[in-house]
């Protein structure tokens, strides 16, 4: 195992690009399963969450070809199994995205049911609700979901939770629908711009999408989809955290591929807590989703305290929280942090504190007491956002922080020291 050293204290500076959502392209790797012919997909990041769906669309029978460039070339070439392993999935919970798309083409799907994992207990019970509602017949067998349904039929499917929409449930159902027979209008869907992402490639491939980034999403089913070339967006969480480290390094950064038009929630906290950011005019675009200008993220390094309430998009992202935890922990003043996705998402609080942080995380609210440094010492990621938060606290911490359990980040960040050493950061890879 490795783990990752940071010599805190550098300033970041210079330029860094952004690259393509992962949450974006995992579930448009998983509609693949819906077309026929080649599909070529552009900014795929290289991600091992990325090689696990992968492997599991290759146990589908999917041939994946990847190319140096970013890009991935997927092509179904027997639709025969149905069976998404344990193995594969208990790896990774998107692994339920091939769940709506093997049921729509090829009549059942059987999945292994995803475990909870350390940002909550995670369940599946909407999606269920949801493909049930379009007539498939669902089962539970030695922990797998079974689902059923030669011929789906277009219905009103509501998507609403305890915490708002889902997710991969709206990429689901839309994914389950885009073949069925009739409308379906999915009410209470997610907006999250990875879900748009995936409508617009569905549509690019023949589907009949409308209201796309609407709550209430309609699906005209279609006879057949085809292989297309497509570029997924740029990856917002990636670019929030890249801000975030400038910001707490008192740094100067500019991001290229820039993600800002879906971080207003986020670039709105960071100009409060007093960092300077300067997005790309909105004429500036050609892509028409994402800007494809440059955004500049200054900081002097004093961060004032502020209050930060996550919730589904246009909300302050969930994927942000423990980011903003590690900036917030250096702010002059209180700062209170609610959670309102998933509630029990604060295992790096008490890593944070072990480098002198005064968090108090009670249910789903942390109070942060800001403090005027940190130092580093040795510390545990729990999930991905976890381990980013780590990151960032220890690139303006005085001393060495070790971060362990480093596969986390390697899930959703590709090469993320190498880029954070291009701004002039000190980290590096050791073996444990
Ligand atoms: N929920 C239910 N029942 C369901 C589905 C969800 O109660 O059937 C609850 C969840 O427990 C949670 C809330 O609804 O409290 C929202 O969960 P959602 O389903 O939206 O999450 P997801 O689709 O499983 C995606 C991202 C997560 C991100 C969340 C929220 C992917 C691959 N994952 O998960 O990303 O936190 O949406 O925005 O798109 C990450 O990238 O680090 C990550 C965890």
């Amino acid at each position: 195992m490795e783990k990752m050293v940071i010599e805190g204290g550098y300033p970041l500076n210079g330029r860094v690009r952004v690259n393509g959502a992962k949450n974006a392209a995992l579930p448009i790797m998983a509609a693949c399963l819906l077309l026929k012919g080649t599909s070529t997909l552009k900014g795929i990041p290289e991600l091992t969450d990325v090689k696990t769906l992968c492997k599991i669309l290759n146990e589908l029978g999917v041939d994946t070809k990847r190319f140096p460039d970013g890009q991935l070339q997927i092509t179904v070439k027997d639709e025969r199994n149905i069976t998404a392993p344990y193995d594969l999935v208990r790896t990774m919970r998107a692994s339920i995205c091939v769940l709506g798309p093997l049921l729509g083409k090829r009549g059942m799907a059987k999945v292994s049911i995803p475990g909870g994992c350390s940002i909550g207990s995670r369940p599946i019970d909407i999606h269920l609700k949801g493909i049930k509602s379009l007539g498939a017949k669902v089962d539970m067998e030695d922990g797998y979901v079974i689902a059923t349904g030669k011929k789906l039929k277009g219905s009103d499917v509501y998507l609403g939770g305890p915490y708002g929409s889902t997710v991969l449930g709206t990429c689901n159902i839309m994914m389950a629908a885009v073949l069925a027979e009739g409308r379906t209008i999915i009410e209470n869907a997610a907006c999250e711009p990875e879900v748009q992402d995936l409508a617009n490639f569905l549509n690019k491939a023949g589907a009949n999408i409308s209201a796309i980034g609407d709550n209430n999403i309609i699906v005209d089913g279609v006879d057949e989809l085809y292989g297309v070339e497509y570029e997924i967006i740029p990856d917002r969480i990636e670019a929030g955290t890249l801000m975030i480290a400038g910001a707490i390094t008192g740094g100067n950064i500019i991001l290229e591929n820039d993600a800002s038009c879906y971080l207003a929630s986020v670039i709105d906290k960071l100009r409060e807590a007093g960092v300077d950011i300067k997005v790309p005019d909105a004429d500036q675009s050609t892509s028409g989703l994402a800007r494809d200008g440059e955004c500049i993220v200054k900081s002097d390094g004093n961060i004032k305290s502020v209050n930060i309430t996550t919730l589904p998009y246009p909300g302050m992202p969930t994927d942000m929280q423990a980011q903003f935890t590690a900036l917030l922990s250096m702010a002059n003043g209180t700062s209170v942090i609610t959670e309102r996705v998933f509630p029990h998402r604060f295992m790096h609080v008490a890593e944070l504190n072990r480098m002198g942080a005064n968090i108090r995380n009670d249910d789903a609210i942390a109070i942060i007491k800001g403090v005027s440094s940190l130092s580093g010492t040795t510390v545990m990621a729990s999930d991905l956002r976890a381990s980013a938060s780590l990151i960032v606290a220890g690139l303006a911490a005085k001393g060495i922080t070790e971060i362990r359990r480093l596969y986390h980040i390697d899930r959703g960040y590709e090469r993320l020291e190498d880029r954070l050493i291009n701004l002039g950061a000190k980290i590096w890879r050791e073996k444990e």
